[in-house]
């Protein structure tokens, strides 16, 4: 496994890694015909220009992926926001989601005057919201009735931060 930071050139792979976690609903928000290959380079350059982008790589595919890149407004200027981590299915539960967020707040901690990192998680993503918590951040707010899942039923986005 190598961890690595991400270049442009790993768009299509992540792109592929997006397709597969979309199939399963309760992860990433977007439905899959929502990940779209001008979604994944929008954020891809975004980290690139003004945040962080991370991969693990495994046999030549990408099977995990981790990004946050900062607001654009100066007021959010020490805010490493828009993180989002997913890693392949085939793999979960190995220990490359902690890996890739490590790295990411390893990195994020480097650009200067980043002193905040936040993320947003569906409250029946348990295992991520236990994830997140494990790793330093806290629960800051709760966002009713902001998922509307494939069913039609609502349930709450849970608003995480961590600060340096
Ligand atoms: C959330 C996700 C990124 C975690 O990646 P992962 O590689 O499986 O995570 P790891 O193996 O590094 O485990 C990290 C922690 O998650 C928890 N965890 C892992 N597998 C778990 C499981 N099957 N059940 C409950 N908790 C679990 C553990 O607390 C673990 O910490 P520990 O190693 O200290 O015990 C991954 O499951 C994923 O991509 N899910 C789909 C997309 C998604 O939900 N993205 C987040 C949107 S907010």
């Amino acid at each position: 496994m190598n961890i690595r930071k991400g270049r442009i050139d790993d768009v299509d792979k992540v792109y592929r890694l997006y397709k597969k976690v979309s199939q399963t609903e309760g992860g990433i928000a977007r439905f899959e015909d929502e990940v779209t290959e001008e979604y994944v380079e929008g954020f891809v350059k975004n980290a690139l220009d003004d945040g962080v982008f991370i991969v693990a790589e495994k046999d030549g595919d990408i099977v995990g992926e981790i990004h946050g890149y900062k607001i654009g407004i100066r007021v959010f200027d020490h805010v490493l926001s828009n993180i989002t981590i997913v890693v392949s299915p085939d793999f979960c539960g190995e220990g490359i989601g902690k890996k890739i967020f490590l790295k990411l707040i390893e990195e994020g901690k480097k650009i200067e005057g980043v002193s905040r990192m936040e993320l947003i998680a569906r409250e029946s993503n348990k295992k991520a919201l236990k994830f997140y918590e494990s790793l330093g951040f806290e629960i800051e707010g709760k966002m009713r009735q902001r998922i509307k899942n494939s069913k039609g039923e609502f349930e709450a986005d849970i608003l995480m931060g961590i600060i340096f």
